[in-house]
């Protein structure tokens, strides 16, 4: 019997397995039911075996069972590690630098929404927020819209209820009357944010996008500190050879109110595509508060004065990149996206 066990253990130990085929050859030869090792159990008497050399013999059987199941567990391993019945037997080099996975990179508007910001925070403004669904007073009538005035009209909202009027707000200047509501002057405040208005998605227009807005409410605070403020945001943002200009406009909240243009930084004031060989382009609306909006906020417009800008982050920032189509914003293409993953 021992030396049924040994010559079986010499085979095993020879049998050479280089496919899955044979991994199954081996299997049925040895370890399955009907197998050799099972078989040689079976068939075998133990009272026939003096009692000295029986846990001996128990033993060297167990070890050639284990010897086999090891083997194909071994075997079984590698074939499966080694990919389909190709009869490779690969190695893994623990020494390879990996592949390293793709990292994300920040979207092109939070990009510039940053840019913009980090620029008024080094004048002393601090940034505020406030909820994207705004009621009716810090959106439109705070901010001096008289009820059933065309001037509402002006901006599509969305309503979400009606009276009283709950809204999709359609400026971030809703956010500054609430800052307004809340602190006491001096106030210098930036809130960028999501903005809704009623119109048809097109290159140029969107129903959804970003603005950022300033406010600053101080004792004598003037239209010359206004224009200071753009003047020096503008070569900060655009280069210091940036020129700024402003166009008289109207908003219910500023009086008196301007449109205010920058020299066109891609052709330095001389006339491109970009400007339509103006030499300008328009970057968003600013003007002095109207003392009604401060009275509304509980802020006495005989002691206080102060001024308000506004502007779209999509519009910069399409400025900046000279990106052509408005909804590549929102498309998130990763063949757009993957251009500013190194944008500062
Ligand atoms: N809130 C205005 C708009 O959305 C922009 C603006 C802000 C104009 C502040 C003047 C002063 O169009």
């Amino acid at each position: 019997m021992l030396d049924k066990i040994k010559e079986l253990t010499q085979t095993i130990e020879a049998f050479s397995i280089d496919s899955k085929e044979q991994l199954e050859q081996f299997r049925l030869e040895y370890l399955s039911k009907k197998g050799k090792i099972t078989s040689m159990f079976d068939g075998f008497d133990f009272k026939t075996v003096a009692p000295e050399i029986k846990k001996s013999m128990g033993q060297e059987m167990n070890k050639l069972k284990v010897l086999a199941q090891t083997k194909f567990e071994e075997i079984q391993e590698k074939l499966n590690a080694g990919g389909a019945d190709n009869n490779t037997h690969q190695k893994i080099d623990t020494s390879l630098p990996s592949i390293p996975n793709e990292l994300g990179g920040r979207h092109p508007i939070s990009v510039v929404r940053e840019q913009i910001y980090t620029v008024f925070e080094r004048m002393g403004f601090s940034l505020s927020d406030g909820p994207e669904i705004e009621d009716d007073f810090h959106n439109f009538t705070a901010l001096n819209f008289p009820e059933n005035h065309p001037a509402r009209e002006m901006q599509d909202t969305f309503f979400i209820e009606r009276n009283p009027d709950i809204v999709l707000r359609t400026h971030t200047s809703s956010v500054q009357v609430r800052v307004m509501e809340n602190q006491k002057p001096p106030i210098r405040t930036i809130s960028p944010g999501r903005v809704y208005r009623n119109e048809a998605i097109s290159a140029r227009a969107h129903c959804m996008f970003h603005q950022i807005e300033g406010l600053y409410v101080d004792k004598n605070v003037s239209f010359a500190d206004l224009k200071n403020t753009l003047y020096h945001f503008s070569k900060e943002m655009f280069g210091k050879d940036t020129q700024i200009r402003f166009r008289p406009s109207f908003f219910p909240f500023t009086e008196p109110s301007a449109e205010m243009d920058i020299s066109c930084f891609i052709c330095n004031g001389k006339g491109c595509n970009i400007c339509k060989q103006s030499g300008w382009v328009e970057i968003g609306g600013a003007g002095m508060l109207d003392p009604n909006v401060l009275t509304n906020c509980n802020i006495d417009p005989k002691v206080y004065s102060g001024f308000a800008f506004g502007m779209g982050i999509e519009r910069i920032t399409m400025l900046k990149y000279q990106i052509k189509d408005l909804r590549l914003f929102t498309e998130n293409d990763v063949r757009f996206l993957r251009q500013f993953k190194h944008a500062e």
